[in-house]
């Protein structure tokens, strides 16, 4: 019994701590807020936006999540928007800062600071389709398949180390919106899957060769 608890509240003190960073809708942050939040030792310990009004804030809200908003217009520049951003974050002791349709570029020295400590999620088969419209790069291309993403972010867009990956088929008909509800579905699995996968150790950067991750069973 004396075990238990002790374990327990070790494991609370030990809480695998992520930012969600996003500028729009943020179903991928719900799915991550039902999923994943609370759950294995993964608290959501803050949401932010770019966006006053992304809907993604009132969904953080709902959980009972703190928000913050870092709009472009309230700062001299992106370097000065980011670094009051990444004082929020660590403020917050976090272990992964999470973008989640976050529709704004991370200044260097914001990735530096996070440096393989930020994912992101991409509605394509990374390195193909990368940038904006990846769901409409994939049906103008005429692929059969596409997919999902999940990597760390770097430097440049959407060219960090790839975690995980999942393929998704084009429907018949090759109607857009069935293929982003399919995509959208798709991602709302793999993210906290990637997201638990992190926060139990079992992912980390080869530490010889070109980048890439290595997952630990
Ligand atoms: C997702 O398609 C994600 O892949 C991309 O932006 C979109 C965000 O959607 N990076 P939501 O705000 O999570 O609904």
């Amino acid at each position: 019994m004396w075990l238990l608890r002790a374990l327990r509240e070790d494991a609370s003190v030990s809480a695998f701590r992520i930012v969600v960073l996003a500028s729009g809708s943020g179903t991928n942050l719900q799915a991550i807020l039902d999923r994943l939040h609370g759950r294995d030792g993964v608290e959501v310990v803050g949401v932010a936006s770019d966006k006053p009004r992304a809907q993604a804030l009132e969904r953080a809200q709902g959980a009972g999540v703190e928000t913050a908003v870092f709009p472009r217009g309230d700062y001299a520049d992106r370097t000065a928007r980011d670094a009051a951003m990444a004082g929020w974050i660590e403020s917050r002791g976090v272990n992964l800062v999470v973008l989640a349709g976050y529709m704004q570029l991370l200044s260097d020295e914001f990735v530096a600071r996070f440096r393989n400590r930020i994912v992101n999620i991409h509605p394509a088969l990374l390195p193909t389709f990368p940038g904006l419209d990846a769901i409409g790069q994939a049906l103008a291309a005429g692929v059969d398949v596409t997919g999902v993403t999940v990597h760390f972010v770097d430097e440049g867009v959407d060219t960090g180390p790839v975690i995980l990956q999942r393929e998704v088929a084009v429907p018949a008909g090759r109607d857009r919106e069935a293929l982003e509800a399919v995509v959208h579905a798709t991602e709302h699995e793999l993210y906290p899957e990637a997201i638990r996968m992190i926060a139990e150790g079992r992912v980390r950067i080869a530490e010889s060769g070109p980048v890439s991750v290595v997952i630990d069973e």
